[in-house]
Parts: structure tokens; sequence; C-alpha cells
């Protein structure tokens, strides 16, 4: 799969954002070493901290089903009616992100059109991991 299929997983993905409080809503979609899609979309509560975001549930949604080789990630987000020309990730999905994903892990941030690639490092350095317990 492209890496700009992969953005437009994430772009479809995130029509399902459930966001009525905040209306930004965001998508994203996992790419597995086996060529399988997981997409996410974040999930509001009327409780704000039991939000989940996109990338998050896009992981626990392949974890859950055995899944634990990843190859990319993309995320589109935005406010509602328009996408953002760049979504980063919060600092606790990074930190998801760097329990699952290898070294080699390719972030893809922006739109469909026009995106960059990050590596896991660049996006949490001197990340806390399994190696510091
Ligand atoms: N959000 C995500 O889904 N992913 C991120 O990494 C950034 C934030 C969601 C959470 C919340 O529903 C909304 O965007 C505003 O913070």
């Amino acid at each position: 799969m492209t890496d700009r299929a992969l953005m437009e997983a994430a772009q479809k993905a995130r029509e399902n954002s459930y966001s009525p409080y905040s209306r930004f809503r965001v998508g994203a979609a996992l790419l597995t070493k086996s060529g399988k899609v997981y997409t996410g979309c974040n999930i509001e509560n009327a409780a704000f901290s039991a939000t989940v975001c996109a990338e998050r549930t896009a992981i626990f949604k392949a974890v859950s089903e055995g899944e634990r080789a990843f190859e990319a990630l993309a995320i589109v987000g935005g406010k509602e009616g328009e996408t953002a020309a760049f979504c980063a990730p919060c600092g606790v999905c990074r930190q998801v992100i760097a329990e699952f994903c290898p070294k080699d892990f390719k972030i893809l941030l922006g739109t469909p059109e026009n995106f960059g690639a990050y590596t896991c490092d660049a996006l949490l350095p001197f990340s806390f991991g399994g190696k510091d317990l």
C-alpha cells in the first residue's frame, strides 16, 4: 500500500469521528507488516478525560486483534469542515506509538495531498520505554 493510500484511509476514518465537544475531527490508519490496515477516530466523552484519540483507537484495535508488527501510521485531522495542514499526535499518543512501533516506523502527517514522514524518535526523543524498566 502506498503512503498516499494510507493517508486517504486516515481521512476516511475521520468521517466517523465522534467529537461533539471540541469539533476537532481526527482519523488515523495503521499499516501492519502483513499489509492489513486498522483505522481509528477520536471518540469524545462528556466526561472529557474519557476521550480517546484517533491514533490510540487504531493502535488498540490492532493490538487487541493480536497484531504487533507495524509499518506506518497516517494521521489526518482538523476542525470540523476543514483539514489541517498538519495534525500532530498528542503526547499520550506519542508514548503509545513508542511502545509498539519499531525504530524504522513511519508516521505520516499532513493531508493526503501534502504530507511528510517522521520517525518515532523525532516525535518523542529521550523516550521512556521498556528498556528503562
Ligand atoms: N485528538 C486526537 O484524536 N489525536 C491527537 O493526537 C490530538 C487530539 C483529538 C482528541 C480530542 O477529541 C480532539 O482531538 C481535541 O483535542
